[in-house]
């Protein structure tokens, strides 16, 4: 595929001791009201799909499209939504699920996108934040790890559309 992984940074056990302990943490903080969870993709797909099997409360699911890296390994800082969610958000607690809060970019466009639309509550919450986002706005109240300035793939996370799918964390040569 191009690129080596160099180590494993996250493997399968501790992304899935990690996620259920962020599900009950969501579940705790919504004891009330409508919940729309809102999974960018793609990055976040398989850890929606873990996460919201984790929360044990009533909720919905929705995506939001938006892209910013191209097939390089450095932030484009263009965000392009591709596809708005079609549920109703209004009145609704809104949870953004990331994959990953890199420049913090793609999220403060997003936040301030979805703010408009008058959500009862607006939230982030991330598997992996790499605390260099200058750029981010608003705080992220679920993170997962704390993630190494490193360029990571997996669970997701994909350098060229490739290493989407292997089941840990690991960052490229
Ligand atoms: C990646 C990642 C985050 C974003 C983080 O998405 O999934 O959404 O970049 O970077 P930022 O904090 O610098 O904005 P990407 O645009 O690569 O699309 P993808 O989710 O389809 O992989």
């Amino acid at each position: 595929m191009g690129r080596a992984v160099r180590r494993i940074v996250y493997d399968e056990r501790q992304i899935a001791d990690k996620v259920a302990e962020m599900g009950r943490q969501i579940g705790a903080a919504y004891p009330e009201g409508e919940l729309l969870v809102l999974g960018l993709l793609k990055g976040s797909f398989i850890f929606l799909s873990d996460l919201v099997r984790q929360i044990r409360r009533p909720l919905q699911v929705d995506f939001l499209v938006a892209s910013s890296y191209g097939d390089n390994t450095y932030s484009s800082g263009n965000v392009r939504l591709l596809y708005d969610p079609e549920t109703q958000l209004e009145g609704k607690h809104i949870l953004l699920v990331e994959d990953i809060v890199d420049t913090g970019r793609t999220l403060t466009r997003l936040m301030d996108l979805m703010k408009a639309r008058n959500p009862r509550s607006l939230e982030i919450c991330a598997l992996l934040h790499k605390h260099i986002a200058t750029e981010l706005k608003y705080p992220t109240k679920f993170v997962g790890f704390d993630a190494p300035n490193e360029f990571l793939v997996g669970y997701g996370l994909d350098h060229a559309e490739n290493f989407r799918h292997i089941p840990y964390i690991a960052s490229l040569q």
